[in-house]
C-alpha cells in the first residue's frame, strides 16, 4: 500500500488550492448571501481542466484519475461549496456518464464542450415524489416514432438555469417498473422545457437549484442514452461515482472548517494565553484533525478502486457517509472555536456549516448509503 502522491497529484492539488483560495475566495460570502451562482469563476475552472477532469483527452478533457479529482474537490470545497457541487455534477454525473455511456455521436456533440466546461450539465432523476425512492419516476418519456414525448416535473436540480445539457431520467414502459425507465440528452430551449423558480436554500446558496418542467418536450430518439430500458442502470451506476464527489466535498467543506479553527485559536486570546493552549481547544482540534484523516482516507480508498476498476459502490457510499457525518460534526466545532465570531459570516465557518448539511442529503441521504452498504455486506 502506497500512502504518497505523485508529482501529478500534488501540483493538482496545488493548482486547485490557488485558483480556491485567490479566485474563489474573494467573492464567496456575497455569492452566498445574494445567491449568485459564480458563472465567471465556473469558467475559469472550465479553462483550468477542472470541469471534465476524468474524461480522456480525446473528447476534450484532462485525461486524469479520480483521485486527482478527489485533491481538487477537496481544495475547491474548503473555500467554496456552491462551485464545487457544480463542478462535481458536471465531472461526475454529466461527463462521466455520456463517456461511459454515450455513443460516438452523442460525446462529440455533447461531452467534449461539457468536458472543456465550455458550457456546464445537469443531472435530472429527483422529483417531487422521487427522491431516495428513484425508481418511482413520475416523468414519462412516450415513444413516438422517431422521438420521445417528455413530460413531468423534475425537483432540486443542480445547475437548474445554468446548464446547457440535462441528462434527464424518465419512465417509458411504466408496466416494467424500473426496466422501463430511460435517460435522455435535453437541451435547454427545447420547445416544452421550463426553468423553474430558484430555491431558496440553507447551503451552498451559490449554486443554482430549480424545479424543471417538460410539456411536450419532443426529445429526438438519437438522445436516448444507452439501450432501451437502460435508464435507471444508467443512474445508479453514474451516481455511484458521484458519490466520491460528494464524499470529496464533505472532506473539504470539513478541511476548510477545521484550517479556519486552527488558525483562529492561535491568534485569539482568553484567559491571559491563546486559546489553542487550552486543552479543551487542543482536544477539539485533535479530534477534528483525526475524523478529517479518516475522511480522506476512505475518499481516496473509493477513488482507488474506482481508478483500478474494482467495486467502488461500497466504498464510495461508506466515504460519504462517513465524511458528510464529519462535515457537519466538524463545522458545528469549528464554529464553537470561534465562539460568537463563529456565528457571523465574515469569519466563513458558518457559512461552512450550512453548507455541510446538504452533503448528508443529496446524492443519497444518509440512509440511502446505509442502505446500499448493508446491502453489499449481507449479499
Ligand atoms: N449499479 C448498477 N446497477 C444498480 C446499482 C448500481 N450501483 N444499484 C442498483 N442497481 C440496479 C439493481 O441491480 C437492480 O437491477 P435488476 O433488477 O436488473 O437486478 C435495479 O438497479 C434496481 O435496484 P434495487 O432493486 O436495489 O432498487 P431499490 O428501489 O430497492 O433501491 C436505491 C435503489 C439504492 C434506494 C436507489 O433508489 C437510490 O440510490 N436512491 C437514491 C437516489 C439518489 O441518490 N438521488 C440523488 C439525486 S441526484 C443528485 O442529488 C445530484 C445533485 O444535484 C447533487
Amino acid at each position: 500500500m502506497n500512502f504518497e502522491l505523485s508529482e501529478e497529484h500534488l501540483m493538482i492539488q496545488k493548482a486547485a488550492r490557488d485558483f480556491a483560495q485567490e479566485v474563489l475566495k474573494p467573492g464567496v460570502i456575497e455569492r452566498d448571501e445574494y445567491q449568485k451562482f459564480p458563472v465567471e469563476e465556473i469558467k475559469q475552472m472550465g479553462q483550468l481542466g477542472f470541469m471534465g477532469m476524468m474524461v480522456d483527452a480525446k473528447y476534450g478533457g484532462g485525461g486524469m484519475d479520480t483521485i486527482s479529482y478527489v485533491l481538487a474537490m477537496e481544495e475547491i470545497s474548503k473555500v467554496d461549496a456552491s462551485a464545487s457541487v457544480a463542478m462535481s455534477v458536471n465531472n461526475s454525473l454529466v461527463c462521466w456518464g455520456l463517456e461511459q455511456f454515450g455513443n460516438e455521436e452523442q460525446k462529440q456533440k455533447y461531452l467534449v464542450p461539457l468536458a472543456k466546461g465550455e458550457i456546464i450539465g445537469a443531472f435530472c432523476l429527483s422529483e417531487p415524489e422521487a427522491g431516495s425512492d428513484a425508481t418511482s419516476q413520475k416523468t414519462t418519456a412516450a415513444d413516438n416514432g422517431d422521438h420521445y414525448l417528455l413530460n413531468g416535473t423534475k425537483n432540486w436540480i443542480t445547475n437548474g438555469s445554468s446548464a446547457s445539457v440535462y441528462l434527464v431520467i424518465a419512465q417509458t414502459y411504466p408496466e416494467k417498473g424500473h426496466k422501463g425507465i430511460n435517460a435522455f440528452i435535453v437541451e435547454r430551449g427545447m420547445p416544452g422545457f421550463v426553468i423553474g423558480p430558484k430555491e431558496n436554500k440553507m447551503g451552498i446558496r451559490g449554486s443554482d437549484t430549480h424545479s424543471l418542467m417538460f410539456t411536450d418536450v419532443k426529445v429526438p430518439k438519437e438522445n436516448r442514452i444507452g439501450e432501451d430500458g437502460f435508464g435507471f442502470k444508467f443512474a445508479m451506476k453514474t451516481l455511484a461515482g458521484g458519490r466520491i464527489g460528494i464524499a470529496s466535498q464533505a472532506l473539504g467543506i470539513a478541511s476548510g472548517a477545521y484550517e479556519l479553527a486552527l488558525d483562529y485559536s492561535k491568534e485569539r486570546a482568553a484567559f491571559g494565553k491563546k486559546i489553542s493552549d487550552h486543552q479543551a481547544i487542543q482536544f477539539k482540534l485533535a479530534d477534528m484533525a483525526t475524523e478529517i484523516e479518516a475522511s480522506r482516507l476512505l475518499c481516496l480508498k473509493a477513488a482507488r478502486d474506482k481508478d483500478l476498476h474494482l467495486d467502488y459502490g461500497t466504498s464510495g457510499a461508506m466515504a460519504k457517509l462517513f465524511a458528510s457525518r464529519v462535515a457537519m460534526w466538524v463545522t458545528t466545532e469549528a464554529v464553537q472555536v470561534h465562539g460568537g465570531y463563529g456565528f457571523v459570516k465574515e469569519y466563513h465557518v458558518e457559512r461552512l456549516m450550512r453548507d455541510a448539511k446538504i452533503t448528508q442529503i443529496y446524492e443519497g441521504t444518509t440512509e440511502i448509503q446505509k442502505l446500499v452498504i448493508s446491502r453489499s455486506i449481507l449479499s
